[in-house]
């Protein structure tokens, strides 16, 4: 059976990095991607990740399936200048491989980013997602996100202008209600075990 795990990465190794290049290239060109539309030539790309890693507000969030690299978010704390935000988290560039889908790896990943948050002591974070992007709607809102506005010019694609949904969810008390759900998250259960 296929076994998954969630880390919140500090140290990636370089055969890590090429496995988080293949899961961006396949997850890109199936056309959900964070962002690129197209994949970035691979140095590119490598040198992305490597810049991510860098960052002191980007927390990086990967999912492994038997242990290779297949899903990654970032949760992205507020830089220490935004004092009235000091609270205030988000979540970008959730994707998951395409052959690593439907395992709750997504699930588990997002659990992983609230968690780091709360540890931060954040109260809030927030996201946004194309209105095309069903999959992560779905998962959001099963997860206690609530739908604050739409933005109708919020990405053009193919020469198609796309809406956006915006979303929040309270990591407090109004977060507790979705925990039921989080339970069954792949690293919740780890969690458990260990
Ligand atoms: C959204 C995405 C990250 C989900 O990854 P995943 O690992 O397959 O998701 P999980 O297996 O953890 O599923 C968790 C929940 O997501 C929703 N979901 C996942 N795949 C879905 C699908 N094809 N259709 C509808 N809902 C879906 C469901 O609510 C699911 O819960 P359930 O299994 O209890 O029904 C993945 O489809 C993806 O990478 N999509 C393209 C990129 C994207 O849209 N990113 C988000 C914005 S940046």
């Amino acid at each position: 059976m296929a076994k998954i795990e969630i880390q919140l990465s500090v140290d990636l190794s370089d055969s890590d990095i090429g496995d988080m290049c293949d899961a961006a290239e396949t997850a890109i060109l199936d056309g959900g991607g964070f962002g690129w539309l197209k994949p970035p030539p691979r140095a590119l790309l490598e040198r992305y990740w490597r810049g991510v890693l860098l960052v002191p507000e980007r927390n990086l969030v990967v999912g492994r399936l038997d242990g290779r690299i297949a899903g990654l978010a970032q949760l992205v704390l507020p830089p220490r200048n935004n004092e009235a935000q000091s609270r205030i988290a988000t979540i970008t560039s959730n994707f998951v491989a395409p052959w690593a889908r439907g395992m709750g790896m997504a699930r588990g990943i997002t659990a992983t980013c609230e968690r780091t948050a709360r540890q931060h002591k954040m109260q809030f974070i927030n996201l946004d997602v194309r209105e095309t992007q069903e999959a992560a709607i779905q998962l959001y809102e099963s997860l206690g996100y609530e739908r604050w506005g739409t933005n109708p010019n919020y990405a053009i694609v193919k020469g198609r202008v796309v809406a956006g949904h915006y979303y929040t969810k309270p990591l407090g008390r109004g977060a507790r209600k979705a925990a039921a759900h989080q339970e069954s998250s792949p690293d919740t259960k780890a969690e458990k075990k260990s």
